[in-house]
């Protein structure tokens, strides 16, 4: 064979795979709303960065006359290319090929871009929709999610993960981008669940649909597996690529500054006249994140999920933050089950990659009841305790109204390692509401109603906690942004080190 004829080789080979599932199989793909897996990743990246690898990567199943099967690209598209200049790893599975299902080799190459981008500390972005373990291919199949499992795992805390469900995630599958730190999910085009409706009617007898079941809103709101919702892929992948602007590329590197044009002094006089004179009326904690970051701009994280906890990206003279802020309009911000879920993990994703925590609290207490005793508020509570002691990063408290009880020790308070707290006049931070404990102390006493009112005046005020040192000033809420600012730049060299373990054994 002549140079040139295995030129032209390659190029036919080429465009054999660049076709992927054929003419009829792409119109489907987009009559569905979905992009075509090459098309997300050059939506992904930055114009034409794309590198593929493994592009020739073929199966070698021999059963149920695979063997006789061309499935170009194994049906999943890898690489890496750069999000605003900088690397990152990227996989898309093909659903036009094979339903984009995953056998023994589709698992390698992710793998292979899995691991590529953990030595190189870069973030691996996967770009879900596929019908699942490729049955032909058996425990060849299995054995490749077990494979990406594993790599998810290891991976995890070294570089951001972060998947997307852009078509169905089924099974065992959907456990890959579980592992990961950020789900987004497609409205209408994606689902995830374990079994489908067929099963569940069998074993349950419930009549549910697939969306109903596992769609993007499913677990935005109600179950908390997904972090973000997309209109459509387009959304989703300008979506990723706008978080990633937040994120730091690995563990050892810082996330990007980025010149914002916010003056780090300016003042926020609206804060001032922000809370209502009555400590029981509600007020929009969004309202406080606004006028104290870069421009009003933050990106959050779990929006329509426990509600009454804020968590979000933004930053503060160009650096990025983590807040993590109690709502006082839902539930009165009072934290739950899921609240503590929630801001768990989202402590511990910036633990991990060293962005500092900012937490805006007004916290009234743990949501009483036995639903949520008997869903374990004590075990999931205890994670919010166990992740700020945890965490190294700095880490900045501001209580604006209520911080009482446990709930304020579990909104980072500086027994649990916050490296500045600060407090406005009207904060209220004391053992327990303060009715509640007058009740307790004056129970028999003539005069309760003045003494409890004494009490309020006296106990629910920020200047207890800051005689004994467990607040560092007490501000006007106007000055929040320059002095939260100047807090993190006197922060940035902080260093501590954890004792030397295994690892912790944080309440599950
Ligand atoms: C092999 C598959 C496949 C699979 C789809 N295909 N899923 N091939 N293994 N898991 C093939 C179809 O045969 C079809 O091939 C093509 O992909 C497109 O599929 P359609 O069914 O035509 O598409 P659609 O109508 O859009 O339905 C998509 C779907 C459905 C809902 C995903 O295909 C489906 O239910 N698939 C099976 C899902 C499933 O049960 N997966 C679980 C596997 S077990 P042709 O040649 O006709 O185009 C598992 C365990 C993992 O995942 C455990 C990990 C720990």
């Amino acid at each position: 064979m002549s140079t040139q004829e295995k030129i032209e080789k390659l190029l036919k080979k080429t465009e054999v795979i660049l076709a992927a599932g054929g003419e009829k199989r792409v119109a489907k793909q987009h009559e569905s709303g979905k992009m075509t897996a090459r098309e997300r990743i050059a939506e992904l990246l930055d114009e034409g960065s794309f590198v593929e690898l493994d592009r020739f990567v073929r199966h070698r199943c021999n059963n149920f006359g695979q063997e006789k099967k061309e499935l170009p690209g194994e049906g999943v598209t890898t690489g890496y290319g750069t999000v605003d200049g900088r690397l990152v790893y990227v996989f898309a599975q093909d659903f036009t090929v094979e339903g984009g299902s995953l056998g023994e080799m589709h698992a390698n190459k992710i793998v292979k871009v899995c691991r590529l981008a953990a030595k190189m500390g870069a973030p691996c972005v996967g770009l879900n929709d596929s019908g699942g373990a490729r049955i032909q291919e058996a425990t060849d199949a299995l054995g490749g999610y077990g494979k990406i499992f594993f790599e998810n795992t290891r991976s995890s805390g070294v570089i951001p993960q972060i998947s997307a469900i852009m078509g169905p995630s089924a099974g065992g599958a959907v456990y890959s981008p579980a592992l990961t730190d950020f789900i987004y999910m497609v409205k209408n085009t994606s689902k995830m669940f374990i079994t489908g409706p067929a099963v569940v009617k069998s074993v349950t007898g419930e009549d549910v649909t697939q969306e109903q079941l596992g769609g993007a809103m499913t677990h935005n709101s109600k179950s908390g597996v997904a972090h973000f919702a997309a209109e459509d892929d387009h959304d989703c992948l300008q979506q990723i690529r706008y978080l990633l602007s937040f994120l730091p590329s690995n563990n050892m590197e810082g996330a990007p500054i980025v010149e914002t044009g916010d003056d780090p002094n300016r003042v926020c006089p609206e804060l001032n006249t922000l809370l209502p004179d009555n400590s029981n009326a509600a007020y929009d904690m969004y309202d406080v994140i606004k006028a104290i970051v870069d421009n009003g701009e933050y990106y959050e994280s779990q929006k329509y999920f426990a509600t009454n906890i804020i968590t979000c990206f933004a930053r503060m003279d160009g650096q990025t933050v983590g807040i993590i802020a109690n709502q006082p309009k839902v539930m009165a911000g009072c934290l739950d089950i899921n609240a503590s879920d929630k801001s768990s993990r989202f402590i511990r994703f910036c633990d991990a990659f060293g962005i500092p925590l900012l937490n805006l609290v007004d916290v009234p207490g743990f949501l009483p009841g036995c639903h949520q005793e008997y869903g374990g508020i004590i075990r999931h509570g205890a994670k919010m305790l166990y992740a700020y002691s945890e965490a190294t990063v700095p880490k900045i408290t501001l209580v604006t109204r209520k911080a009482y009880g446990g709930s304020y020790l579990a909104m980072c308070a500086a027994e649990l390692g916050a490296d500045q707290v600060i407090a406005w006049p009207t904060a209220e931070i004391a053992v327990m509401g303060p009715a509640g404990a007058a009740n307790i102390i004056f129970k028999n006493d003539p005069d309760q109603k003045k003494k409890t009112d004494e009490y309020i005046e006296n106990f629910a005020t920020p200047y207890y906690a800051a005689q004994r040192g467990m607040v560092d000033m007490v501000i006007e809420p106007k000055n929040s942004r320059p002095v939260i600012i100047n807090a993190l730049q006197m922060l940035a060299s902080k260093h501590e080190v954890l004792p030397a373990k295994r690892h912790g054994n944080i309440p599950l």
